[in-house]
């Protein structure tokens, strides 16, 4: 694992823009996972400046980490008007390479099959950019999750809906959402994890102390060749 220390948010921002756009620059035609939250956010907009004057996610694809059940993908909590906010609708992107689970597929199950079919069908994840949950979840796989689940419906812990919560103004935090798989996660090339802010304090050093077990997701990335993380000084 190799570890970088950021001032702040904004820093985490700009340094995983640049190892973005460096990949993308190197891995013509890649597939992306993408991550919702607070802190990717600074990278979406160091992105979107960058895509102002270069070529970047022309011929990328891109899957969504999560997404809420019971949420259409124009309501505008879910994590699908998420991603087109900060990064679809601001780019020069195809969006027929953009993917997304639907939280409300009538039969779940074979939603989560066919998702995972299209990831596979991509030829898999090269670059997955993760949040870190603060009780150490990586996309929607909470504590507890197989490390060798691909996607699946989830239930959310009550710690992940309350810190969620300032996204529902006046509506109920879904109980379940859909999420990659660990296994799917941890089928990338490459994988990037970003933290930020004293909430993550706590998870920051499990991750670096605790070996690989399932009551702290994020330390299956232990077994993983290529991890970068990205944490600001709050958090890190
Ligand atoms: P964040 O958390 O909102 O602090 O980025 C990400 C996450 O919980 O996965």
């Amino acid at each position: 694992m190799r570890w970088i220390l950021a001032n702040d948010v904004e820093d985490v921002g700009r340094i995983a823009s640049d190892i973005v756009l460096d990949y993308l620059k190197s891995h013509y035609e890649s597939v992306l996972a993408l991550p919702t939250g607070r802190t990717p956010e600074a990278m979406y907009n160091k992105l979107v400046e960058a895509c102002q004057t270069q070529q970047c996610f022309e011929h990328t694809t891109l899957f969504n980490l999560d997404e809420y059940v019971g949420l259409p993908t124009d309501h505008p909590s879910s994590f699908a008007s998420y991603v087109r906010r900060c990064l679809l609708d601001r780019v020069k992107i195809d969006k027929s390479r953009c993917h997304a689970p639907n939280g409300v597929a009538p039969n779940l199950a074979a939603e989560c099959a066919r998702y995972e079919r299209a990831i596979q069908l991509a030829g898999g994840i090269d670059l997955a950019i993760l949040g870190l949950g603060t009780n150490g979840h990586i996309g929607f796989n909470e504590p507890g999750s197989s490390f060798n689940s691909t996607t699946h419906v989830v239930n959310l812990s009550e710690s992940t809906r309350t810190a969620n919560a300032e996204y529902f103004t006046g509506g109920e935090v879904p109980k379940q959402a859909i999420t990659m798989g660990i296994e799917t996660i941890m089928g990338a090339d490459r994988i990037l994890l970003l933290a930020s802010g004293s909430k993550k304090k706590d998870a920051i050093r499990r991750l670096r102390n605790e070996p690989p077990n399932i009551d702290f997701p994020a330390s299956a990335l232990k077994n993983h060749r290529d991890v970068t993380i990205i944490t600001d000084r709050a958090a890190g």
